[in-house]
C-alpha cells in the first residue's frame, strides 16, 4: 500500500517521464467523477509532469470529449492531450478517403462528424440506413423518414459500402448487429444482396471491418463493470459463423493495440520532446501508464515497454497488494491520487 506523502516537494525542472491516464474507471466512472482525481491532476500541474488521456472511449472528436471532460473535472483538458479510442484510425484515410464507409456506434451523427473530421468523404450510419429503409431491423423503431434524397448526408446510405468502422459502443445491437452482418456478407459491399449465389454458408467476406476498441467490459457508476465495444464484436464474430460457416477476419485498434501505443508516443513527442542523446538519437522516453483494465491499460502498457499502475477503482476491484494474475502491473493502488503520488516518489 503507497504511504500518502505529506511532505512532497515540487519539482523545479520539468520531470523526465510522461504519465498516460486511462479515463473510465480511474478519473471518472460514467457521470460520477472519482473523488480523488482533481487532488492527482493539480499534482501533475504542482510538478510540472506532462500526460495524455488514452481512453478507449470515444464516439465524438478529440475536441468535443475534451470539452465534455473539461466540463465534469472542473479542470481544463487539452484536446492536444487526449487519444481516444479511433484517434488512431486517421492511419485508415487515405486507403478509404473517397470510399464509402458506414461508420457505427455513438450517439446520432457525432461519429459521422469525427470521421468527415479525419478526412473520410462518404460516411454513413445505420440509423440513417434505418432511418431510409425501416424493414432493415423490424425489431427496433427508428424515425422513419420520408426519403429526402436531398437531404446531406442520406445520398450514401444506398451506395455500396467498401468498410465498416466500429468508433464506438452500438446504441442499437440489434439494429447495427444485422446492419454490419448484411455489409459482411453483401455482394460488393450493397446491403440486402448476398456475395455467393444468394446463400449465406460459405460465404467468403467481402468488406472489411475495423473495431476501434476490444474491451469486453468496462467501469461505469453501475456497480459491476458494463460491456464494451469488445462484446459487441464478439456477438458479431458469433452470428457470422453461424450464418456463414467462416470466422470473422477483422481489425481492431484501441487498448492493448500496438498502433494505440505508437499513436500515443507520437503525441508525447509532440507535447514533451526527449532531447537528442550524444549519438544524435531521442533519449528513451519514460512513461507510466495508470489504469484500471489489466487486460487493456496493463497489457498493453507491458507490451509496449512502459510501467503501468493498477487502481482499484474500475474494472479490478480485488482489496489488498495482490496483482492481476495474467497482466501484473508494476504496483497495484486504491486510486488515481496515489498513483500519481507513487510514480512522483519513485521517480524522485
Ligand atoms: O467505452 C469506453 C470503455 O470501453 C473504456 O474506456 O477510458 O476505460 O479506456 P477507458
Ligand atoms: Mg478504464
Amino acid at each position: 500500500r503507497v504511504a500518502p506523502l505529506r511532505h512532497l516537494h515540487t519539482v523545479t525542472t520539468a520531470p523526465r517521464f510522461n504519465i498516460a491516464f486511462d479515463i473510465d474507471g480511474v478519473l471518472i466512472k460514467g457521470k460520477q467523477v472519482i473523488p480523488q482525481t482533481r487532488r492527482a491532476l493539480e499534482l501533475l500541474q504542482e510538478n510540472k509532469i506532462s500526460y495524455v488521456l488514452l481512453t478507449n472511449g470515444g464516439g465524438m472528436l478529440e475536441s468535443e470529449k475534451a470539452d465534455q471532460l473539461t466540463k465534469k473535472l472542473g479542470f481544463y483538458v487539452n484536446p492536444d492531450h487526449l487519444i481516444v479510442s479511433h484517434s488512431p484510425m486517421r492511419s485508415l484515410v487515405p486507403k478509404y478517403r473517397d470510399a464509402n464507409i458506414m461508420v457505427v456506434g455513438g450517439q446520432g451523427s457525432a461519429c459521422k462528424h469525427a470521421a468527415h473530421n479525419y478526412g473520410f468523404k462518404n460516411v454513413v450510419t445505420p440509423e440513417e440506413i434505418h432511418s431510409v429503409h425501416p424493414s432493415v431491423c423490424p425489431i427496433s423503431t427508428c424515425e422513419t423518414r420520408a426519403v429526402p434524397w436531398t437531404e446531406k448526408g442520406l445520398e450514401n446510405v444506398d451506395k455500396p459500402v467498401d468498410a465498416v468502422m466500429v468508433f464506438h459502443d452500438s446504441n442499437d445491437w440489434g439494429r447495427d448487429l444485422q446492419v454490419c452482418l448484411d455489409a459482411l456478407v453483401s455482394k460488393d459491399g450493397k446491403l440486402g444482396t448476398i456475395k455467393d449465389s444468394d446463400q449465406l454458408h460459405n460465404t467468403k467476406q467481402t468488406v472489411p471491418i475495423y473495431f476501434s476498441n476490444p474491451d469486453i467490459v468496462w467501469a461505469n457508476e453501475y456497480p459491476v463493470p458494463r460491456f464494451g465495444q469488445g462484446t459487441f464484436r464478439v456477438c458479431l464474430e458469433k452470428i457470422y459463423q453461424n450464418l456463414t460457416g467462416q470466422p470473422l477476419e477483422y481489425i481492431t485498434y484501441g487498448k492493448p493495440m500496438r498502433t494505440t501505443y505508437e499513436y500515443a508516443e507520437s503525441l508525447l513527442d509532440k507535447i514533451d520532446p526527449l532531447p537528442k542523446g550524444p549519438d544524435g538519437q531521442p533519449a528513451k522516453r519514460t512513461v507510466y501508464a495508470v489504469g484500471d483494465n489489466p487486460y487493456a491499460d496493463i497489457a498493453g502498457a507491458t507490451g509496449y515497454g512502459w510501467s503501468s499502475v493498477l487502481v482499484r477503482t474500475g474494472v479490478f476491484r480485488p482489496k489488498g497488494e495482490e496483482n492481476h494474475h495474467v497482466h501484473p502491473a508494476t504496483t497495484v493502488v486504491d486510486h488515481v491520487e496515489d498513483a500519481v503520488r507513487w510514480i512522483i516518489a519513485r521517480e524522485n
